[in-house]
């Protein structure tokens, strides 16, 4: 299949969005723009075009999508929020729609089993990007990020085109991504002292904002974990049994920076994160290349943002080890200690 890339800028995104539409009014899947990662969408009410995703992407099917929708009205077309939740689920609305945030909540029963794997939750989010949201009014759209399942997210269609060329007819190019890691994902709850926040995956908005709204606790450990499973593992803690963001190429996380002992012969690439004079790890090797997230100070969102970038491009380096730096764990820096640690502990 040839796979066409057109751009959406000021001039023609309407075009291009009706255009993804009448793709997806067609059962077809294509991908979109958002304001994390670049999502691969199909039409949420049509279970054969969520199967295409899953094919597309190699996922397995326990692996639940998360649906996109296009006005805060919607949401209950997708879920049915408890009444005990209305209040909070108001509130975390109002205060991050459109945004960063993925809410778990009980789904509407003519969402298609397929999008969920079958459980009685939904995951929902308003995007923040004006082609994501422009479709979605349209159609509600399943999209999970648009990479091979377990690779490195993409934050460009460049990106989605390295992963998903030749597989899906469409790729809109709404530029590169605003925050650049995936949303954060929480399940309210209502408990006996009030309602809390699960988080499921941490992410550009940060726990230390939630804990304004409501207490915030921790996932829950599945079974499927730990001890594996006879059936089929049930995700009840997202991205926490998948094997995420792994590069092909062998990826260690530095956390402390004497822990790094460079070996004669290996070609190692650096993943820094402010780059020389701020690491100690710049100096530690003849590196073969180094990246760096955000060069002198270091803005945790501007780090952020390449991320998952820089990584795509040390894994094209050839070199035989990537070594990360770690950052401080604040803010969105918990999401990004998050994938660096699932991506290490992918690569092995
Ligand atoms: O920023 C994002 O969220 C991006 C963009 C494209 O919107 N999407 C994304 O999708 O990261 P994906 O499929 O790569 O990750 C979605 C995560 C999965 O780990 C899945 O297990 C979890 O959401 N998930 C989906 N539905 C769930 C549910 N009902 N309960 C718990 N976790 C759920
Ligand atoms: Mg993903």
């Amino acid at each position: 299949m040839d796979t066409k890339t057109v751009v959406a800028d000021f001039e023609d995104w309407r075009e291009v969005v009706t255009e993804a539409v009448a793709l997806l009014e067609d059962g077809q899947v294509v991908a979109l723009p958002t304001e994390t990662v670049y999502g691969l969408a199909a039409d949420a009410f049509n279970a054969e075009a969520v199967a295409r995703v899953f094919e597309v992407k190699e996922r397995p099917s326990f692996d639940p999508l998360i649906v996109h929708i296009g006005h805060k009205r919607d949401l209950d077309i997708i879920a049915d929020v408890p009444e005990e939740l209305e209040d909070i689920v108001d509130e975390l609305v109002e205060a991050y729609w459109p945004g960063p945030l993925t809410l778990v909540l009980p789904k509407k029963s003519d969402v298609p089993d397929i999008v969920t794997s079958g459980m009685d939750t939904v995951a929902v989010r308003l995007s923040a990007h004006e082609v994501m949201r422009a479709v979605a009014r349209e159609i509600p759209i399943a999209a999970p990020s648009a990479n091979r399942f377990g690779r490195i997210s993409p934050t460009s269609a460049q990106a989605v085109e390295e992963e998903l060329g030749g597989k899906i007819p469409l790729i809109v190019d709404g530029g590169a991504c605003r925050d650049g890691v995936e949303s954060t994902i929480i399940s309210p709850e209502m408990t006996e002292k009030g309602p809390v926040l699960r988080m499921l995956r941490p992410g550009p908005i940060a726990r230390e904002d939630l804990r304004k709204i409501a207490k915030v606790i921790k996932p829950k450990k599945t079974k499927a974990d730990h001890e594996g499973s006879g059936g089929q593992p049930k995700v009840e803690a997202p991205g926490q049994t998948e094997s995420h963001y792994a590069p092909a190429t062998k990826m260690i996380l530095v956390e402390q920076p004497s822990d790094f002992v460079p070996e004669e012969g290996v070609k190692y690439g650096l993943l820094s994160y402010r780059g020389e004079g701020n690491s100690s790890l710049v100096e530690a090797t003849e590196w073969d290349t180094i990246e760096i997230m955000s060069p002198g100070k270091g803005k945790l969102a501007e780090g952020a943002v390449r991320l998952f970038y820089c990584l795509r491009k040390l894994d094209a380096a050839g070199v035989d080890v990537i070594v990360c730096e770690s950052v401080s764990e604040t803010g969105i820096g918990v999401a990004m200690m998050d994938r660096l640690r699932r991506a290490a502990a992918a690569s092995k």
